[in-house]
C-alpha cells in the first residue's frame, strides 16, 4: 500500500480545512483582542467563511428579559407619547450618554406618578446624584467601529436592530450583534464590507 511521504494518511481535506481556521480565527481573535490587529488575519481561511456567510449561527434563541435596577417600560412612555429621541441622544459608540440619567427621568417625575415608590426609587439616585446603573444591552467589544448617525442617516430604522422597543414592557437583547449580523445587512442594502470599515486598523 502506498503512503504519502510522512507515511501518514492524510485527514479528509474538508475536515482539515474547518478544523485549520478555526485555529486560525482563534490567533486572530487573541491578536484583535490585544492589539486591534486585523491585518494580519486578512488572508486566512476563516475571515473568508466569515464573510461568506459559514460563520456559525448567533445563539440568541428566545431573548430574556433583562433585569433592570429600576422597572422601566419603554411602552408606557412611548404610549404616553415620547419618542425615543427625547431620552436618547445616540453619540459615538459606547457613549454611556446614550441612556438618560435620573435628573432627566425627575424632570417629569417630580410631578407624575410621585407616590409610586420605582418613582421614589429614583428620586433617591438623583438625590444622591448616583447614576442609575442599568444593565447594558446592546455592546460592542472596542475593536468594533460603530456609530448610530451614519446608520440614521442611510434611513435605518431603530426597530431594524433592536425589535419594536415601543411595545416592550422590558427589554431584551433581540438581535445578537456578532460580525455576521452587520455583513448580512451590508451585503443587502450594498454597504460596505471592507475591514477598516468596522474595524481600526493597527495601533
Ligand atoms: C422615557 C425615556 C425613554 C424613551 C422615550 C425611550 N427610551 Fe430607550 N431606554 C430608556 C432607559 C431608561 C433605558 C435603560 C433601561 C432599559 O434597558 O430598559 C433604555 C434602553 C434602551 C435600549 C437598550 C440600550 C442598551 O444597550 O442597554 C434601547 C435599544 C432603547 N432604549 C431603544 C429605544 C427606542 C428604539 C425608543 C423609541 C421607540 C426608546 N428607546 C425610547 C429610556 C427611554
Ligand atoms: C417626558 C416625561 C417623562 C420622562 C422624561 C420620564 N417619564 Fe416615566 N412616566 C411618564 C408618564 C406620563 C408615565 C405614566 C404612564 C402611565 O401611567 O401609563 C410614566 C410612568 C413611569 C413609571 C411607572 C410608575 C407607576 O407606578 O406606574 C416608571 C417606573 C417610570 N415612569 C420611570 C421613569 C424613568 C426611570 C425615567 C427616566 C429614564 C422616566 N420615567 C422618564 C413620563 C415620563
Ligand atoms: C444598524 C443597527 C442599529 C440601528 C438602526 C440602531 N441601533 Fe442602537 N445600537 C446598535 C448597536 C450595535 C449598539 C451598541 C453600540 C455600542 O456598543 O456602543 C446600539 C446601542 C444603542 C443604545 C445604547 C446606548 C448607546 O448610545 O450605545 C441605545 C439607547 C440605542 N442603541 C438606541 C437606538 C435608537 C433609539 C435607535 C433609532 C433612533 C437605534 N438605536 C438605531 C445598533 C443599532
Ligand atoms: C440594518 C442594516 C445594517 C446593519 C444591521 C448594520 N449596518 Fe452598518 N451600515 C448600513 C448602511 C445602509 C450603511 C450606509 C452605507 C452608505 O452610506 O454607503 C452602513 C454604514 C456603516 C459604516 C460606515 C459609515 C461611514 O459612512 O463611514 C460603518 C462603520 C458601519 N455601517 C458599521 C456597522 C457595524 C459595526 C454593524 C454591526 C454592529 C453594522 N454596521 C450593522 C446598514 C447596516
Ligand atoms: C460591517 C462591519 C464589519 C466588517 C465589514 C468586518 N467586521 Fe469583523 N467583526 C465585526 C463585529 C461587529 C465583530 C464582533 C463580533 C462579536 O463581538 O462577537 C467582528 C469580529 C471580528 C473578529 C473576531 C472574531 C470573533 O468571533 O470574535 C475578526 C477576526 C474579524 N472581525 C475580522 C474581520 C475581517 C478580516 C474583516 C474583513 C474581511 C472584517 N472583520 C470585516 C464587524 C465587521
Amino acid at each position: 500500500m502506498k503512503n504519502d511521504r510522512g507515511g501518514r494518511k492524510l485527514p479528509g481535506t474538508q475536515e482539515r480545512g474547518n478544523w485549520s481556521s478555526e485555529l486560525e480565527l482563534a490567533s486572530c481573535r487573541k491578536e484583535i483582542a490585544i492589539r486591534a490587529v486585523i491585518p494580519a488575519c486578512l488572508l486566512l481561511p476563516a475571515s473568508v467563511a466569515l464573510l461568506s456567510g459559514q460563520a456559525p449561527e448567533s445563539k440568541v434563541d428566545v431573548p430574556k428579559p433583562i433585569q433592570q435596577p429600576i422597572p422601566f417600560s419603554h411602552k408606557k412612555h412611548c404610549d404616553a407619547g415620547m419618542d425615543c429621541a427625547a431620552c436618547h441622544k445616540l453619540g459615538q459608540k459606547g457613549d454611556v450618554e446614550g441612556i438618560p440619567s435620573a435628573d432627566d427621568c425627575m424632570v417629569c417625575h417630580q410631578t407624575i406618578n410621585v407616590e409610586s415608590p420605582e418613582i421614589g426609587a429614583v428620586a433617591k439616585f438623583e438625590k444622591e446624584g448616583k447614576p442609575i446603573p442599568w444593565v447594558r444591552i446592546y455592546i460592542l467589544q472596542d475593536f468594533v467601529v460603530f456609530s448610530h448617525q451614519q446608520h440614521l442617516d442611510a434611513k435605518e430604522k431603530c426597530e431594524e436592530c433592536h425589535g419594536q422597543v415601543s411595545s416592550r414592557d422590558v427589554l431584551a437583547k433581540e438581535k445578537d450583534f456578532i460580525m455576521k449580523t452587520c455583513i448580512t445587512c451590508h451585503r443587502s442594502h450594498k454597504a460596505s464590507i471592507a475591514c477598516d470599515l468596522c474595524h481600526k486598523l493597527s495601533m
